[in-house]
């Protein structure tokens, strides 16, 4: 890794008609593109005010072809994307991971049926496997089950074969479902403990109806839970510095990684699209959520969200009233 990113850094220079020129192949990559990411859009316009378009990373696009262009993105980097996954955030993802995991305490050391976790936008099943490790090891519990929900059958699919020789698949507590996050129509209303979502609702073309599917499904008193990366971090010169690694590293790294600079670079442009903390809560509120601690107004594990890392990705829990 440490090879790959000064390699990748020595190739770019600024130029100050055509923004970021490769050395070796001559490719600009726009500058526009940065500025853009500096530029956030304004408060309030995350989900397009047009009801016919919407965005894709940095473009408008129109709603129906949204899905399917997210749909070619996780098709093309399914394959590599935990390998990516680790590159990308050298190795953090894991530790927030973990976190998130931790801090939900899945399992029941108490219940006969164990819980029933949902786990949207579950991809390869990196929640899923940490979720069922939790309940096993630490509460001691055989029964709880994941559900892994994607919407790309080839994610599902490095999912099922991670799986594949697992002692959960064989015990029967993992399954997937091949669903969009916005009509989880094959699950019953109040069925499910636990909604969990990492790294992919920022994907989602209305996210807010997805949020009302996550409150449909749940039970009184159950919880949804998202982990994700945050537009920008508190401290601007912080903030600098990540963006010029998201944006200059990321999509050079999918590009030498994985031949495809394309979707790295609509990765890093979905972050920057998405709703701030304080918005994302309103959000959850919105869907009839109680949110835990001050309602956004305060950070921290007692707020209604927790940043991670500087506040490059944060965790958004919502309790649906019993
Ligand atoms: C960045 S991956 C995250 C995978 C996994 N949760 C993780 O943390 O490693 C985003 C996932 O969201 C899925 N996705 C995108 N739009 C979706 C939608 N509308 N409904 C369900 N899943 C969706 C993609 O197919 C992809 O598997």
């Amino acid at each position: 890794m440490a090879s790959i990113i000064p390699r990748a850094w020595k190739r770019l220079r600024l130029s100050k008609t055509s923004g970021w020129v490769c050395n070796d192949c001559r490719r600009t990559f726009a500058t526009s593109r940065v500025q853009r990411q500096q530029q956030p859009p304004a408060s309030g316009q995350h989900e397009s005010q047009d009801p016919k378009s919407t965005h894709f990373g940095f473009q408008t696009v129109t709603e129906e072809l949204k899905a399917g262009r997210v749909a070619n993105v996780f098709s093309s980097v399914a394959s590599s994307y935990d390998t990516m996954n680790d590159l990308m955030s050298l190795g953090i993802h894991r530790l927030w991971k973990d976190h998130f995991v931790r801090s939900l305490n899945p399992g029941s050391r108490n219940s006969v049926e164990g819980q029933k976790i949902l786990d949207i936008a579950g991809g390869t099943g990196d929640i899923a496997f940490r979720m069922l490790d939790h309940a096993s090891n630490i509460n001691h519990d055989n029964q709880t089950s994941v559900l892994v929900s994607d919407i790309n059958p080839e994610m599902l699919g490095e999912g099922r074969k991670r799986f594949a020789t697992s002692p959960y698949k064989a015990a029967g507590r993992v399954a997937f479902l091949e669903a969009n996050a916005e009509d989880l129509s094959a699950i019953n209303d109040s069925s499910i403990d636990l909604y969990t979502v990492a790294f992919g609702i920022r994907n989602f073309t209305y996210k807010q109806k997805a949020l009302e599917e996550a409150y449909r499904v749940l039970k009184p008193g159950g919880v949804f839970a998202c982990l994700e990366f945050t537009p920008q971090l508190r401290n601007p010169v912080m903030n600098a510095i990540y963006k010029r690694w998201s944006f200059g590293a990321i999509p050079l790294i999918g590009q030498v990684v994985a031949a495809d600079r394309d979707s790295y670079q609509y990765l890093v442009e979905s972050i920057e699209r998405f709703p701030s903390q304080e918005e994302f809560a309103g959000m959850i509120r919105k869907a009839g959520f109680l949110l835990p601690g001050h309602g956004g107004e305060e950070e921290g594990m007692q707020g209604a969200w927790e940043d991670l890392t500087m506040g490059i990705a944060a965790i958004h829990k919502g309790v649906k009233p019993a």
